[in-house]
C-alpha cells in the first residue's frame, strides 16, 4: 500500500466495517508509521482488500479509530489492525495468504506473536488461522470494547 492508496482501502472500510468506522487519518497514520505492515489487495482494474498490522504491545491493544503517535519501545506482538476484503474476493485464500505474510515479517523482526482485537463474527476464522483468546486487564479489555460488544482480543504465538 501506498499513499496514493489510501483512498481506496478507505473505500473498502466503509463496506466491509459500516458499524466500526475509522477516520482517514488513523489509516495515513499507520502508513506512515509502518508501511511494510499495509497490504492492498490489486487485482488489474480493481483493489478489493487490504490489511494493516504494526509492532505493538501485546498487554495494549489500541482503541478503535485511534491515533498512536509513535510505535512503542520494546514491542512484543504485531498488532494486526485490521483486515479486510470485499465480498467478491473473499473465499479464495486470499486472507490466509495476507496473514502469512505478515507473519513472516514479524518472525524476521524477531516477533514471536501477532494478535488482533476480532470483530463481528470473524472469530472462527481467526481460530482456524492459529489465533487463540488473549486474557487482558480492565484497561485493555475497555479497549476492546471499541470493537463492538462480540469483539475479543486474540493472539497467535509463533
Ligand atoms: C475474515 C476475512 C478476511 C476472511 O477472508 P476469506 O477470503 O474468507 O479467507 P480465505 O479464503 O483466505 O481463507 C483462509 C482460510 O480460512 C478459512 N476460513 C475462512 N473463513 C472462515 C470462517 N468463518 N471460519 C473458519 N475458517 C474460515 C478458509 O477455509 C481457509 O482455510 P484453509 O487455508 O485451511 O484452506 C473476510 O471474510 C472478511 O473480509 N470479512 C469481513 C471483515 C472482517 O471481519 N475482518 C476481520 C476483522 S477482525
Amino acid at each position: 500500500m501506498g499513499r496514493s492508496d489510501l483512498s481506496l482501502a478507505e473505500a473498502i472500510a466503509e463496506q466491509v466495517h459500516p458499524a466500526l468506522p475509522e477516520d482517514p487519518a488513523v489509516f495515513a497514520e499507520r502508513l506512515q508509521l509502518f508501511p511494510s505492515g499495509c497490504l492492498l489487495l490489486a487485482g488489474d482494474s480493481v483493489c478489493s482488500g487490504y490489511a494493516i498490522a504494526h509492532p505493538w504491545r501485546l498487554s495494549r491493544p489500541p482503541p478503535l479509530n485511534t491515533i498512536l503517535g509513535q510505535l512503542p519501545d520494546g514491542a512484543d506482538t504485531f498488532f494486526l489492525h485490521d483486515l479486510a476484503l470485499l465480498p467478491a474476493a473473499r473465499g479464495a485464500g486470499y486472507a490466509g495468504i495476507a496473514v502469512r505474510l505478515l507473519a513472516q515479517r514479524a518472525r524476521a523482526m524477531g516477533l514471536d506473536a501477532m494478535s488482533l482485537v476480532a470483530a463481528g463474527t470473524s472469530h472462527a476464522f481467526w481460530r482456524h488461522i492459529g489465533f487463540r483468546p488473549l486474557e487482558l486487564d480492565g484497561v485493555a479489555d475497555a479497549a476492546v470494547a471499541t470493537y463492538g460488544a462480540s469483539a475479543r482480543a486474540m493472539v497467535w504465538r509463533f
